[in-house]
């Protein structure tokens, strides 16, 4: 299945060469004691923003507990996947699993629908059961929440040198694009939950990923609603767009048209092959992924032949790039007879270094690819604005994110994870 293969590819790319790249690497302790209580500055009564932990440059996370009593998992925030799973405790190291696992056994609320969960990743497969339980996020709990126990993680979080950073991932896309849906088991994913039992006032949410170099709590997800202290403007809406899955055509991914994208002070504009393209908004995806000529486009008009490839996709550039000025417009068509959505994104945020202790290198956080098929816009681009995923009226809002924290110039390679 398409969507499965590109979900995790970007965030695998980057484990993968993290292996290589940081033999030295220790994992930092992750303690996300998630904020509870309303932040003044929400605009829906009810709606509730949780920190994001950002574990820079790999993913953005947040702690969910499942089970009576909780056990307390870190999952990957993905806009580009519908299911929550988590490891199931007799997924071993050998298997794939590296960090905390779910004993069902100590769970008093605990059932298994023995419907199976098989996701295919580019890099692997995950193999396990869907599952119900009480799952709580912060201050909401959702009781029977269906979620995905794992029992063998293949190479999914299996990942730099043993150290994991995520024991799972928590899909925020839409409820037809659940695995389950390959073989017709569909179910309401949590936020449906919360906003089915009224725990929060609007099924959508507000996302802000913050900047690539803050340390610790970077960002927040805001379900019910938008924190609107984290971007400047109005919020602009353009239509999600559907996808064809299973035979049929749904809504599977978070996934908007795109016309072009612009090198601001080059002047120079880049379209896709044949027109706009659909692209999803992938969270769960550390690069970009874009058509070849235009990332080849990018990195001749900002790096001359300063740089090199690293696969036949991923590209290596120098770190100076951290200083760039250069700014990438985006233009989304806009919805119906509305004027083009333009947003910006700095090429600096797209600079991912990369460091052993000894080397620095640094990577063009987009990557090239060859088929004509559904592009992403990953972290690389996401941590720029500010997101409003919208469920009910299909559509997304998007700004111009704050970047409070944003000192591109005090890096510290020795800090990364
Ligand atoms: C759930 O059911 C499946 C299928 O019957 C079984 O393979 C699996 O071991 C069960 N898991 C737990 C935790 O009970
Ligand atoms: C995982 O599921 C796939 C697809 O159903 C299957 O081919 C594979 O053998 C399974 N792997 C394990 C370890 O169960
Ligand atoms: C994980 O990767 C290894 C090596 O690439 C491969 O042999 C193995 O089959 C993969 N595991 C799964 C479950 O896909
Ligand atoms: C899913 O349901 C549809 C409509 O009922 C049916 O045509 C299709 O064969 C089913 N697919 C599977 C995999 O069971
Ligand atoms: C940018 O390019 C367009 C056409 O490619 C041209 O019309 C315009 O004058 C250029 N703007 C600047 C500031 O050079
Ligand atoms: C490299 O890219 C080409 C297309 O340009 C593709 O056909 C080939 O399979 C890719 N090779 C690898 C190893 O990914
Ligand atoms: C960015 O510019 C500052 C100031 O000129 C310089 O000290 C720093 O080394 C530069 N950073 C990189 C990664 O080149």
């Amino acid at each position: 299945m398409r969507s499965s293969l590109l979900t995790f590819t970007a965030v695998i790319n980057l484990l993968l060469l993290a292996v290589d790249a940081a033999p030295t690497r220790q994992p930092r302790p992750i303690s996300v004691p998630l904020k509870r209580g309303l932040s003044p500055s929400l605009t829906k009564r009810g709606a509730a923003s949780h920190p994001l932990w950002n574990f820079a440059p790999l993913g953005y996370i947040i702690d969910v507990n499942v089970g009576t009593p909780s056990q307390t998992f870190t999952v990957l925030i993905d806009t580009g996947s519908a299911d929550l799973w988590i490891p199931s405790s007799s997924c071993t190291k050998e298997t794939g699993c590296l960090g905390k696992t779910f004993d069902a056994s100590q769970s008093s609320t605990f059932k298994n629908t023995s419907e199976p969960f098989d996701i295919v990743y580019g890099s692997g497969s995950d193999n396990g059961t869907y599952v119900t339980d009480v799952v709580r996020i912060g201050d909401f709990a959702v009781n029977d929440q269906t979620l995905a126990l794992v029992y063998d993680a293949g190479n999914t979080t299996k990942q730099a040198r043993s150290t994991p950073y995520m024991d799972g991932i928590l899909g925020m896309a839409w409820d037809t694009g659940v695995y389950g849906a390959l073989h017709n088991y569909t179910y309401p994913p949590f936020i449906y939950n919360l906003y089915s039992t009224g725990q929060i006032p609007t099924l959508s949410f507000g996302l802000h990923l913050g900047g690539l170099y803050s340390q610790g709590y970077a960002g927040t997800v805001t379900f019910g609603g938008i924190d609107s202290s984290q971007f400047t403007g109005d919020l602009q809406y353009i239509p999600a767009q559907q996808e064809n899955f299973h035979g049929t055509t749904s809504y599977v991914h978070w996934t908007v048209y795109v016309d072009s994208l612009k090198l601001q002070s080059a002047n120079t504009t880049y379209g896709f092959p044949s027109g706009p393209a659909l692209v999803a908004l992938d969270s769960g995806s550390s690069f970009a992924y874009l058509p070849r000529s235009m990332v080849e486009g990018i990195l001749h008009n900002i790096a001359g032949t300063d740089y090199q490839p690293i696969t036949n996709s991923t590209f290596q550039v120098e770190c100076a790039l951290l200083n760039s000025t250069e700014v990438v417009e985006v233009t989304f068509p806009g919805a119906g007879n509305s004027p083009p959505v333009i947003l910006q994104a700095a090429v600096k945020d797209m600079i991912i270094p990369e460091t052993d202790g000894i080397n620095n290198e640094c990577l063009l956080g987009i990557s090239a690819q060859d088929q004509n098929s559904l592009y992403i816009f990953g972290d690389a681009f996401l941590r720029s604005w500010y997101l409003n995923f919208d469920f009910t009226n299909k559509q997304v809002g998007l700004a111009q994110a704050v970047n409070r924290d944003d000192p591109q110039f005090s890096f510290d390679v020795n800090n990364l994870v």
